[in-house]
């Protein structure tokens, strides 16, 4: 199967988020209500989006880090049909949330794979239940200079092989995507280099075309 494309509406308002999503909607697959919005806006975007694309996935990248059942409840009830967790969290905050998202149909839990985790956590998850992990090279450390290494393909390997949907982000561009062509990604998140673009519905089809290219 081939990744699927999921941008990501970092944007600090839904009017905003809305203008950009509405020139690329058709094109994508997975419309994530980022975190700068799930903070600017809660759940809102969330209940709007559901309502105005009923045949995409939705995500809410709430990196949830505690009550995992309860904050599970409040992104599936507003429409969600992924949330995320940060892989800080206890397992059981994982456990909570998939177990929400299994009282519906095709409803997961992303791990975000941010700073200092370990493969034992890694192999934690999987025995739990968790199926996909966000490998994310971050914003900041990015804007500090860092590049994709050998380092985060291993590192993408290992989860692969322990039995993950492994999915990238993190200032991502079209021409980043050959870098990962060994693996089978599951989603490719793009942010910025969507949103930003001159033109976003062409940057989205760019996006589609190079992915179809690579792992067609
Ligand atoms: C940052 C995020 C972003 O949504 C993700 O990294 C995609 O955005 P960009 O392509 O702009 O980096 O979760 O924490
Ligand atoms: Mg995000």
């Amino acid at each position: 199967m081939l990744p699927k494309l999921q941008v990501a509406l970092d944007n600090t308002s839904f009017e905003d988020a809305l203008e950009s999503v509405t020139q690329y909607g058709e094109f994508i697959d997975v419309i994530e209500v980022g975190t700068i919005l799930c903070v600017a806006e809660g759940m809102v975007p969330v209940r709007k989006l559901r309502a105005l694309y009923p045949n995409k996935i939705i995500l809410a990248d709430i990196k949830g880090a505690d009550a995992g059942n309860i904050l599970a409840k409040q992104c599936y009830e507003a429409g969600a049909d992924w949330m995320t967790v940060i892989c800080c969290a206890d397992v059981q905050t994982m456990v909570g949330m998939k177990k929400v998202a299994n009282t519906y149909e095709n409803h997961d839990v992303q791990i975000e794979l941010y700073g200092d985790w370990t493969f034992d956590q890694a192999k934690a998850w999987r025995d739990a239940g968790l199926e996909q992990v966000v490998y994310h090279r971050s914003r900041d450390a990015q804007a500090a200079g860092k590049g994709w290494e050998q380092e985060d393909l291993d590192k993408i390997g290992k989860l692969c092989d322990l039995g993950f949907k492994v999915t990238i982000t993190g200032g991502l561009n079209v021409e980043d995507l050959a870098f990962f062509k060994d693996y089978p990604i599951y989603c490719v998140i793009a942010g910025r280099g969507i949103r930003d673009a001159e033109n976003p519905a062409q940057a989205a089809q760019d996006f589609k075309a190079e992915i179809a290219r690579i792992w067609g």
